[in-house]
C-alpha cells in the first residue's frame, strides 16, 4: 500500500492501530498552538470546515466554540467513526461527509474558517482553490503542516523521506505554500515554523511511528532493519531516541 498523505486507505489503517507510541516533545506542542489559534478566531456565530479530518477529533473538540463545524475526508471508515463519536458525545452542531478536498460538496462562501491539521489543503493549488471558494469574504484559512526539516536525522540516515528534496536542497515549504495560496486568491498570508526536540521512549515506539506515518516512504521493517538500528545506535540518549518535530503554521485571508 502506498504510504502517502493522499492515500485514504493508508490513513484508515494508520488510525486504526490500537497502540500509540510513547514520545515526548520538548517545548509547547505546535499542534496545541494551532488549536489555540483556531479557538481564538472562532465564535458562536461562525461556521468551521476541517479538511482531511481523519477521525474528526479536531472539529469534535472545536464544535463548542462554533455555530456549526464540519469535517470532510475521503476515507469512509474514518468518517463513519467520526460520526459515531460525535453521536456518543451528543454533539449536535457537527457534520461529517466523505469528500475529496479538491471537490468540496458545499456552496461557495459557506464557511468563516477553513482549517486543516496535517491535511492536504496546501498540497496543490486544486485544494487551495476549493478552500478559497467555500470561504466567506474576509474568512480565514488556518493550517498546520509538516515542515521539510521534520525528523531530519532519521531521513538523512535513511537517505529518503517525506519532502526529502526540500530538506536536502533547503527548499522552504513556507515560501512554496505562500506562492500557491496567492495563486488560489488568498491574501495576508502569514507563516511560522516551529522546530522542537522529540524523544521516542524506545525502539518499538519509533518503529510504530514510522509504520503509522509517511515519514519514510515504503518503510519496511524487514528491509529497513539495518537503518533503524543505525538510527538507534547514533541517536539514543538517556532521555530516549532523539529526533525533531518540524511544523509550519499558516494563516491566510480571503
Ligand atoms: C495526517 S492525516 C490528519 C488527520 C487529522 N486532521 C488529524 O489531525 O488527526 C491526513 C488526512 O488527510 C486525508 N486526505 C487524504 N487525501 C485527501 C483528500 N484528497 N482530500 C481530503 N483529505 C484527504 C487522509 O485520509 C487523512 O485522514
Amino acid at each position: 500500500m502506498k504510504r502517502s498523505i493522499r492515500n485514504p486507505a493508508f490513513w484508515t489503517q494508520a488510525f486504526l492501530y490500537k497502540r500509540k507510541e510513547k514520545r515526548k516533545l520538548i517545548g509547547k506542542n505546535p499542534e496545541k498552538i494551532f488549536l489555540d489559534l483556531v479557538v481564538k478566531n472562532l465564535s458562536k456565530t461562525k461556521s468551521l470546515l476541517d479538511i482531511g479530518t481523519g477521525l474528526g477529533k479536531t472539529p469534535i473538540s472545536l464544535a463548542k466554540h462554533t455555530k456549526d463545524a464540519w469535517g470532510i475526508d475521503p476515507a469512509r471508515k474514518l468518517i463513519n467513526y467520526a460520526k459515531l463519536r460525535a453521536k456518543k458525545l451528543h454533539i449536535k452542531n457537527i457534520h461529517f461527509e466523505v469528500a475529496d478536498g479538491r471537490n468540496l460538496p458545499f456552496e461557495k462562501e459557506k464557511f468563516d474558517i477553513v482549517i486543516s491539521q496535517r491535511g492536504p489543503v496546501t498540497d496543490n493549488v486544486g485544494f487551495a482553490r476549493e478552500a478559497f471558494r467555500v470561504l466567506k469574504k474576509g474568512g480565514q484559512l488556518i493550517e498546520i503542516t509538516i515542515g521539510e526539516q521534520d525528523k531530519e536525522n532519521i531521513k538523512r540516515t535513511f537517505g529518503r523521506g517525506q519532502n526529502y528534496y526540500g530538506l536536502i536542497n533547503k527548499v522552504s515549504s513556507a515560501k512554496n505554500k505562500k506562492q500557491l495560496l496567492k495563486k488560489a486568491g488568498f491574501r495576508k498570508i502569514k507563516t511560522r515554523y516551529y522546530n522542537l526536540t522529540e524523544y521516542f521512549a524506545a525502539k518499538h515506539d519509533l518503529i510504530l511511528r514510522l509504520l503509522r506515518t509517511p515519514i519514510i516512504p515504503n518503510f519496511n521493517l524487514k528491509k529497513d532493519y539495518k537503518l533503524i538500528n543505525k538510527v538507534i545506535n547514533k541517536y539514543s540518549t538517556t532521555k530516549g531516541i532523539k529526533t525533531n518535530a518540524h511544523r509550519l503554521i499558516i494563516i491566510a485571508k480571503k
